[in-house]
């Protein structure tokens, strides 16, 4: 077990507590890393929200989420106990003026308890709609003004266009410096997601293939089979577009997509993404309609069990124009991309969740062989899968064994489970902990939220112009909508499925 690099005191201030973003993700993680003794001795997490509750209360209902969500399993009593008196529970209104006030008291009494100033995180962990208000009363209670012991973390989603985002850019930076401001995207905190750049800068091979000469096109597919569960009125105001796609699935094609960076620092990191991000070609209005899709669930069979469709879930309009499917055809132009697509798709109720990211290679510039022995010839791919069954795969050709020469694909695969031994931490232990540290190199910066809401916004606007008019146009428990695949068979091209293991399909279900 690896000791705690020497963190400082810190006291987490978690707003809106009493949410499942606490239950099901923070409190599991910051639970893994104390085990794990990652964190400071002198560590404290204050849970603020409106609800009335007392500590036990509060401690009894995340003993349940981590039951539930770490990675460890069920708790036992002894490693409970020792961590839950760390939890702390505050009621009180933040989004009214002096709701901040009983906290600021609390912070204090903790410094004088540890005789020393603790670094302060706070996680807005609320809807979006309120972080304005709730940064207000921060300003007001004067919680931030320490520039270099506070953090204050935002979640996704991050503003729900260009012009939201900025306001929101210029409301935070109003009472922040940018260095105290963690705009979180959870993909960003998956090992696989980060490995993208140790396979890609760690390793001599790739670099000189890794471009416009050698590489087809690429596509990034994060498909899943949950529907929109309990969060229908979040996502009738989202959708895949701004849910998915204008943050996860771009973090992604930014690792793929990136220049080398000269170092590990936080900002050439950043500042290497988000040259990525502006020069993804603009999509012109009037071509919306040949480069984006969008789709809708309807019902359909999941497993066996029969699903109902987007628009008979809670809180969704019967008539909602939300969708729950989006695929884009990009380009990014530059030296390295000029031309290369980029196909990105993600969508809800599908066959199967699997995140991954295919290379596709060009075919060989001559092909040697006779024509009998190309019958299965394929191009080379390479195939990053991000979740499940962590790995990496590279299709190549061999001669299959017999007495002519006859080709075949196979694969080489790296599992990471099969390479590494030990558990996997959860994206929000890397992340949680990188904010303790200082560290912002898996956070996105203002300028790199907007460059990735520009891209999207021609999209958002054509979509919000006109309702769809086939909607639901899937059906649960496939993989989209027809539309999809006509927008990339127009070049020639198909989607590659994913390929899903019986043991995955299995695991899948009895999550
Ligand atoms: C969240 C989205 O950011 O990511 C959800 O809001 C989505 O709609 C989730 O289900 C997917 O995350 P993961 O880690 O399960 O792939």
């Amino acid at each position: 077990m690896e000791v705690s690099a020497a963190l400082k005191p810190t006291v987490v201030v978690i707003v809106g507590a009493g949410g499942d973003l606490t239950w099901r993700k923070l409190v599991p993680a910051l639970y893994d890393l104390f085990s794990d003794k990652w964190l400071a001795d002198r560590f404290v997490v204050i849970g603020v929200d409106r609800k009335e509750m007392r500590d036990d209360g509060f401690r009894e209902h995340l003993r349940e989420g981590v039951d539930q969500f770490s990675r460890r399993g069920r708790t036992d009593e002894k490693a409970w106990s020792t961590f839950a008196s760390h939890l702390n529970y505050l009621t009180t209104d933040f989004a009214i003026p002096g709701g901040f006030s009983s906290l600021s008291d609390r912070v204090r009494e903790q410094e004088k308890t540890w005789g020393a100033k603790p670094q302060i995180v706070f996680y807005l962990a609320i809807p979006p709609t309120m972080v304005e208000v709730t940064m207000q009363q921060m300003g007001e209670a004067q919680l931030c003004q320490d520039r270099d012991r506070v953090h204050v973390v935002v979640e996704k989603p991050f503003g729900r266009d260009l012009i939201s985002a900025r306001a929101l850019n210029r409301l935070l930076t109003g009472t922040l410096a940018e260095s105290q401001i963690y705009r979180i995207d959870h993909y960003l905190g998956k090992e696989t997601v980060q490995n993208i750049l140790a396979f890609r800068f760690a390793n001599a091979l790739l670099e000189p293939i890794w471009d416009r000469r050698y590489i087809d096109h690429v596509q990034i597919s994060v498909m899943e089979r949950v529907g929109v569960e309990h969060r229908g009125a979040y996502y009738e105001q989202a959708g895949a577009l701004r849910d998915m796609i204008q943050n996860h699935l771009f973090q992604i094609l930014c690792m793929i997509a990136m220049e080398p960076p000269v170092s590990f620092q936080a900002d050439e990191i950043r500042n290497k993404k988000v040259d990525v991000l502006h020069a993804i070609r603009t999509i012109h209005p009037d071509l919306v309609h040949e480069v984006a899709v969008r789709g809708q669930y309807g019902p359909g069979w999941i497993q066996g069990e029969h699903v109902p469709g987007y628009r008979a879930e809670p809180n969704v309009a019967l008539g909602s124009s939300s969708e729950t499917y989006a695929a884009l055809k990009l380009f990014v132009d530059n030296w390295r991309w000029q031309d290369v697509p980029f196909y990105v798709r993600t969508g809800k109720r599908l066959v199967a969740k699997v995140s991954e990211v295919s290379i596709q290679f060009r075919p060989v510039p001559h092909q040697p062989f006779p024509v009998e022995a190309l019958g299965e010839w394929q191009p080379n791919r390479l195939v990053i899968r991000i979740q499940p069954e962590e790995g990496i795969s590279i299709r190549f050709q061999a001669k299959q064994p017999g007495l002519a020469m006859r080709l075949r694909p196979v694969d080489m695969r790296f599992s990471y489970r099969e390479a590494f031994d030990g558990p996997t931490p959860a994206a929000y232990e890397m992340l949680l902990l990188d904010i303790m540290r200082g560290d912002a190199t898996l956070f996105m910066r203002a300028d790199q939220v907007e460059a990735a809401w520009s891209v999207v916004s021609p999209v958002l606007d054509v979509w919000g112009a006109v309702a769809p008019m086939d909607f639901p146009n899937y059906q649960a428990g496939t993989w989209g909508p027809e539309a999809a695949e006509v927008l990339i068979a127009r070049d020639g091209r198909s989607w590659l499925q994913p390929a899903i293991s019986e043991d995955e399909e299995e695991k899948e279900s009895s999550e």
